[in-house]
């Protein structure tokens, strides 16, 4: 028996993923940028081992048993993987046929899942990390990227840490449509996330659906399309320059943008709550009360948490401030960029 253990971390973009060109190939409507966070408070964490003695494929998330026949997404990544350790097993014939292997995978995460915490770009990402261990894969992050994506678009990007950008592509066969990274998660070791868990709730409508609904029903998306290749270049060099004003406008900017289309889709898709609003006013006017220079940035993912940025002199004074209007909510503060996974073998 051939057993892997690895852990993949969490990553919240700056610019939002939200729309598919192609749903089976998992082929995205615009480019996205994120920041993965260190994987010390927030990971998935998979084992998977292969047996010729096992009867099937099986799979269990957060311990609890689930049909692996259903889920089509996990079936493309080990399709995927298995087709390129059949390859080196026909080149060398003294490799086990773990391709033949039935396999079984564990996973789970150490927070909220389907909470619109990125649970399934770490889950996927783990996944297909974990495999290419376990198949011995030679192959480079970036192609991972390809596979991680066909599991899920956003786990693309949960194979490199610090700031990662996923390139749409234009491919009809999504060759060109991978994670790359923009800059290591050394560049910027100021920055900090502060997570805050407004609800743990399970989400309403899955990005999954919720994103095709939008591309089906808002006129609003168009705009958004226009916008999106500028804002990503602003992004990239913002970045590079470490200036956290241009940072965080644009992050706030296309966050809110991406709450607007969710509300312009027909049926209205609503992520946020009354504390996700309240959030967003207290930052604004923390701003504010700084003559406009910007200490903070919200973002929020497919659901009411939210994610805020700041550099590390200014976050002890953002958690009081959280903590004191908003006493009840479960703040998780989280430094990040750290290696992007770290495999327990
Ligand atoms: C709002 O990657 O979960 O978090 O590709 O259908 O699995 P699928 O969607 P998913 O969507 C994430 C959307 C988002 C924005 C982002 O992470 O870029």
């Amino acid at each position: 028996m051939s057993s892997v253990t690895c852990t993949a971390p969490v990553n919240i973009a700056v610019i939002k993923y939200w729309g598919k060109r192609d749903t089976q190939l998992i082929l995205p409507t615009n480019d996205s940028l994120s920041v993965t966070l260190s994987q010390d408070i927030l990971h998935s964490k998979t084992s998977i081992s292969a047996n010729k003695g096992y009867a099937q494929d099986r799979l269990w998330l957060n311990g609890i048993e689930e049909d692996i026949t259903k889920n089509k997404r996990m079936h493309n990544c080990f399709r995927e993987t298995r087709a390129l350790r059949q390859r080196m097993e026909k080149e060398d014939p003294d490799l086990l046929p773990l391709s033949t292997y039935p396999l079984h995978v564990c996973s789970e995460n150490n927070f909220p899942t389907a909470a619109g915490l990125a649970s399934s770009a770490s889950g996927l990402a783990a996944l297909v990390f974990t495999l290419a261990k376990l198949f011995d894969l030679p192959t480079s992050m970036t192609d991972l990227s390809r596979i991680a994506r066909q599991g899920s678009g956003s786990a693309c990007r949960s194979l490199f840490g610090g700031f990662v950008a996923w390139e749409m592509g234009s491919e009809a066969d999504g060759s060109d449509s991978r994670a790359v990274q923009i800059a290591p998660d050394t560049h910027w070791p100021e920055l900090e996330a502060l997570v805050c868990v407004v609800s743990d709730a399970k989400k309403g409508t899955s990005s999954t659906s919720g994103m095709q609904q939008t591309i089906e029903s808002s006129p609003l998306m168009k705009e958004r399309l226009r916008v999106v290749p500028g804002r990503m270049d602003a992004m990239k060099q913002a970045i590079k320059d470490k200036n956290f004003q241009t940072f965080a406008e644009l992050t706030m900017r296309d966050s809110n943008q991406f709450h607007s289309v969710c509300l312009d889709t027909f049926p209205p898709i609503f992520y946020l709550n009354d504390t996700s609003r309240g959030i967003i006013q207290l930052i604004h006017e923390y701003n504010a009360a700084n003559n406009g220079v910007y200490k903070a940035a919200y973002t929020y993912d497919a659901g009411p948490n939210a994610v805020i940025y700041a550099t590390k002199e200014n976050m002890k004074e953002i958690i009081e401030l959280i903590g004191h209007y908003f006493p009840s909510s479960d703040e998780k503060k989280s430094t990040y960029f750290t290696d992007p996974y770290n495999v327990l073998e």
